[in-house]
């Protein structure tokens, strides 16, 4: 009988990593087509997931004079791309008493006053790998606005590439998220019911469960956790789990 041998043939493509030509896998992001060329991360990657941050990338194609940026772990490597990664870029991060802030605008200015030097310029928004408007998110705070300054900068994940590009020489994202932690612990209205279970936690309403918990072996752990009751994706507002022992008060009606 014959053999059936046909192989399936992977198509090469060249890349350019920091002016020297590789040829690599056509489909592999660009944090593995640097690790098919050779390069080992020891720096410059991290979640591998679009979310730490740590593979900022810039980037040029051929006969076309703008210049791209991408997260490498997210990003297919496209055929003569010229790239490089920015996995940091300095920046000055102004040490600051988070208990002595108040969140109001002055807390920023105060620690961060070059941000009046933007000349909104639009630099930072157009190579944000996040799309993050980040020169809009800046004159928010120009006007004040930190709440909807933290909404708009939610999606920041610090890969620091717009201070990489700006004429006022400020760290963006530094301030967006200092404006993200003002908002967050000194501005939005506090959660009831995380109040809540921190008092009930405080008072040993879970002492025993954890006790419980604390006296299992490793394999009775598991089984324990993989047979968790979890909540259907589909589930209404009023989904409660059989085993209500351990809800507070308010969600056991
Ligand atoms: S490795 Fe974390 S965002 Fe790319």
């Amino acid at each position: 009988m014959e053999e059936n041998t046909t192989a399936i043939e992977t198509k090469m493509i060249p890349i350019y990593v920091m002016g020297k030509r590789y040829m690599v896998p056509e489909g592999l992001t660009i944090m593995k087509a640097l690790e098919y060329a050779g390069y080992q991360y020891i720096r410059g990657c991290g979640c591998r997931g679009g979310i730490c941050g740590a593979c900022g990338t810039i980037y040029r194609k051929p006969g076309d004079y703008k210049i791209y940026s991408a997260l490498a772990c997210q990003t297919a490597a496209e055929p003569n791309m010229v790239l490089t990664q920015l996995p940091f870029y300095p920046a000055n991060h102004v040490p600051s008493n988070y208990a002595e802030l108040t969140g109001v605008p002055e807390d920023i200015y105060k620690l961060y006053p070059e941000l009046f030097r933007c000349v909104a310029c639009n630099a930072c928004s157009k190579i944000c790998p996040m799309d993050v408007p980040v020169m809009d998110v800046i004159s928010l705070l120009k006007q004040g606005n930190i709440e909807k300054a933290a909404h708009e900068a939610f999606d920041c994940i610090q890969c620091g590439l717009c201070a990489s590009r700006c004429f006022a020489e400020m760290p963006q994202y530094h301030i967006m998220q200092l404006a993200r932690r003002l908002y967050g612990g000194k501005i939005a209205p506090k959660a009831q019911h995380n109040a809540e279970a921190a008092k009930a936690v405080r008072e040993g309403k879970f002492d025993s469960m954890l006790k419980e918990l604390m006296a299992m072996s490793i394999d009775e752990l598991k089984t324990v956790y993989t047979g968790r009751e979890i909540e259907p994706e589909t589930a209404g507002d009023d989904w409660k789990p059989t085993e209500t022992r351990w809800l507070l008060p308010e969600f056991q009606r």
